[in-house]
């Protein structure tokens, strides 16, 4: 989270060079999950071939593009099928291409299934779904 905390320290240390503020930078990504084997199989599911690297990738790609303005949404926060619209509401703020829309779209899409425990086979989730 880049809080006015954060800020401030990141302002104040900024004489320190670009060592110290990549250290707060990256202590800041570290509430955000990692993608696992387990996201992997959720998101070929749906996307077929979409391997473990695409989805360490769109995490890579998530911090990178879409922490300049507000801070990270948790995945968990939205849920897995929801988050294709915001990442797509995003696209022209954040300058990202199609290809980077995707493969951010899925490490979303696929850390909040597992955290928020989403069955991976369709077949067993309720039709409501
Ligand atoms: C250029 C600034 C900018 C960048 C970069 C940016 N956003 Fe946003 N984002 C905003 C603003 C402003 C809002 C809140 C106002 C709004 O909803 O239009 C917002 C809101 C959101 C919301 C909350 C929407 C809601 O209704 O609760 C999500 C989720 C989101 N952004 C995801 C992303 C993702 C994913 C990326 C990277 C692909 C990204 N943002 C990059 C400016 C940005």
């Amino acid at each position: 989270m880049i809080g006015a905390d954060t800020m401030h320290r990141l302002r104040r240390e900024w004489w320190l060079g670009l060592a110290t503020a990549s250290v707060v930078v990256a202590g800041c990504a570290a509430a955000l999950v990692h993608p696992t084997a387990q996201d992997a199989r959720w998101a070929a599911v749906r996307w077929p071939e979409t391997t473990l690297a695409d989805l360490q990738h769109g995490r890579a790609l998530y911090v990178q593009k879409c922490a300049g303005c507000h801070n990270l949404h948790l995945p968990e926060e939205f849920a897995p099928e929801e988050w294709a619209g915001y990442v797509s509401y995003m696209v022209a703020d954040a300058k990202i291409t199609p290809e980077e829309q995707l493969v951010i779209t899925r490490f979303l899409a696929s850390a909040s299934a597992r955290t928020r425990d989403v069955q991976s086979d369709d077949a067993h989730r309720p039709a409501a779904r």
